[in-house]
């Protein structure tokens, strides 16, 4: 069982670095804003809920959120194990999720820190691009697909995120400084395995890092 968190802050490149994590891995990629996402496009009670606090760049109640996430780690193909990106984002949901692996008697096996810090994140995310289908992200000058709005993985619709905003950003990063930061020294104390990766580098010097440490923590 694989247990792994991708952690850092809003626009530090964990969708980015999804896809190559689950590969590396072999399990799947859960993303609670991908989640969250999915239920706006629906129009379910829950996404309106979302919403409202996703469009200020504030957390979804925890309550709403762990029940979502630990529905999701039911099925099936979250048996084996699973790489989370966005949760646990405060520490009530840190240790509702230590409580449920506990309960399958295992435990978290790693953290995958990718920093990045101030400016370079509102830069990031004030050009980020992300699909309809799946939230790929892409940058509309860094990393501009080969036809123009439409994503390069599955020919979705490109679209700017509404809380892709300048001053939206800056919020969700103060949020993730107060309520998500505080994640990773939780962990650290348990003595959960933390690699940390320096993203601000080519997407592809970041993955091949990341991939290392997965690989790393299947070999514990
Ligand atoms: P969520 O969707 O999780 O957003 P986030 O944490 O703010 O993270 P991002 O998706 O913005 O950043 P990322 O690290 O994935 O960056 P990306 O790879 O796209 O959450 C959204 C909202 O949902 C929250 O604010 C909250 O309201 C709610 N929510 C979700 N989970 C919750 C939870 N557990 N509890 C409560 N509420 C929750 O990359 C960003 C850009 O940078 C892209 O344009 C990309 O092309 C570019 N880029 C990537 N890597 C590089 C590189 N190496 N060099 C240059 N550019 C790069
Ligand atoms: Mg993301």
């Amino acid at each position: 069982m694989l247990a792994v968190l991708l952690f850092g802050p809003p626009g530090a490149g964990k969708g980015t670095q999804a896809a190559a994590v689950a590969a590396a891995s072999g399990v799947p990629h859960i993303a609670t804003g991908d989640m969250f996402r999915e239920h706006l496009r629906s129009g379910s009670e829950l996404g309106r809920l979302a919403r409202s606090y996703m469009d200020r760049g504030e957390l979804v109640p925890d309550d709403v959120t762990i029940g979502m996430l630990e529905a999701r780690l039911d099925q099936p193909d979250a048996a084996r194990g699973f790489v989370l990106d966005g949760f646990p984002r405060t520490l009530d949901q840190a240790s509702a999720l230590d409580a449920l692996l506990a309960r399958r008697g295992t435990r978290v096996s790693g953290v995958l820190d990718i920093e990045v810090h101030g400016e370079e994140l509102v830069r990031r995310l004030s050009g980020r691009m992300v699909c309809r289908e799946a939230s790929h992200p892409s940058h509309v000058t860094d990393a501009p697909p080969a036809v123009p709005g439409i994503c390069d993985i599955d020919g979705s619709e490109l679209y700017h995120r509404d809380d892709d905003h300048e001053d939206v950003i800056r919020n969700r990063v103060a949020v993730f400084e107060q309520e998500t930061r505080p994640v990773r020294e939780h962990y650290r104390e348990l003595g959960t395995p933390i690699a940390t990766i320096d993203g601000a580098r080519e997407r592809a010097e970041v993955e091949a890092d990341v991939i290392a440490a997965v690989l790393a923590l299947e070999d514990t």
